[in-house]
């Protein structure tokens, strides 16, 4: 995996595909680049696709935040020393509260905006809070028996848990902290940025009312909810939501 030097912060990237126009995807809480290996794969022949992994995740350097805006920060900086030009930014949950606030913050920045699984405002159970600094893997557990559709196969669900497990207690409570300061609600409205919203119909750490309400709230949004996926929608049902992308992206070649 290629890596940029960030900020003085070791990040890598995955990156496939090319052409005139980037997707640059970044991932949720705790995760990594692996979070989109459906998208690297399988969006390859239509756009350059880039993820990266959020310092302290997956095989980047540094440590994670506690706050929105300093992974925005971080994104910024890593588009401009990647020299990536203006690009369409995708988001999973924590990594679609990044997209919000990088498109609220730098528009000019951005072609279009895809978030997925995500929401305006990302109120934390406090029960995850207390197993995450209790008993780790008891909290990844609870976490990960919520992420999926219970149509998805056992195997997604494991490798999902196996790859949480590998990301430091400190960072995943550190993204968790930064989801539960997250609120953005009052604000979307003022977007003017062509948006694709994907949410999964059994998502229950970020309910379909969450994909309803950016959809509902920034001006042209396009909503597509996903049957048979939770979370982890662009996992569990990759060539829906590929579909999804690729139709978004051809609407903004016709503009
Ligand atoms: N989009 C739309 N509506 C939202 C929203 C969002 N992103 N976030 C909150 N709301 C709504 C709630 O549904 C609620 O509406 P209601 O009064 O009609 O029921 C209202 O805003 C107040 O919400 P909130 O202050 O967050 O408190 P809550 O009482 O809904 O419950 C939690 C807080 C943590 C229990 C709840 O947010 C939850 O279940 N979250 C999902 C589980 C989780 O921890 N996910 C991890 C996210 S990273």
């Amino acid at each position: 995996m290629p890596a940029q030097s960030v900020n003085g912060i070791e990040i890598h990237y995955d990156l496939t595909g090319g052409g005139p126009r980037t997707c640059l995807f970044v991932h949720g809480s705790g995760g990594s680049t692996m979070s989109w290996i459906r998208q690297l794969q399988g969006l390859a022949d239509t756009t350059r696709v880039v993820a990266l992994d959020l310092p302290g995740h997956g095989q980047s350097g540094g440590e994670g935040c506690s706050q929105i805006e300093d992974y925005v920060r971080l994104v910024r900086a890593f588009a401009e020393t990647a020299q990536l030009g203006k690009v369409v930014l995708g988001g999973h949950s924590m990594g679609g509260a990044v997209a919000q606030a990088f498109a609220l913050a730098h528009p000019e920045r951005l072609d279009g905006l895809i978030l997925v699984g995500t929401g305006a405002r990302l109120r934390v159970l406090p029960k995850i809070f207390e197993l995450l600094r209790s008993d780790y893997p008891e909290g990844v557990r609870f976490i990960n028996g919520r992420a999926f559709s219970s149509s998805t196969a056992q195997a997604l669900k494991d490798a999902a848990r196996a790859r949480s497990l590998e990301t430091r207690s400190h960072v995943t409570i550190g993204d968790y902290t930064a989801c539960n300061g997250f609120d953005v609600m009052e604000r979307l409205g003022a977007l003017r940025i062509p948006t694709l919203v994907i949410g999964g119909e059994d998502d229950q750490l970020t309910p379909p009312k969450y994909a309803r309400y950016l959809a509902r709230t920034i001006p042209g949004a396009v909503l597509v909810m996903v049957e048979q996926a939770g979370h982890y929608v662009h996992l569990e049902q990759p060539e829906v939501v590929n579909q999804a992308i690729r139709a978004f992206l051809a609407t903004l070649a016709a503009r």
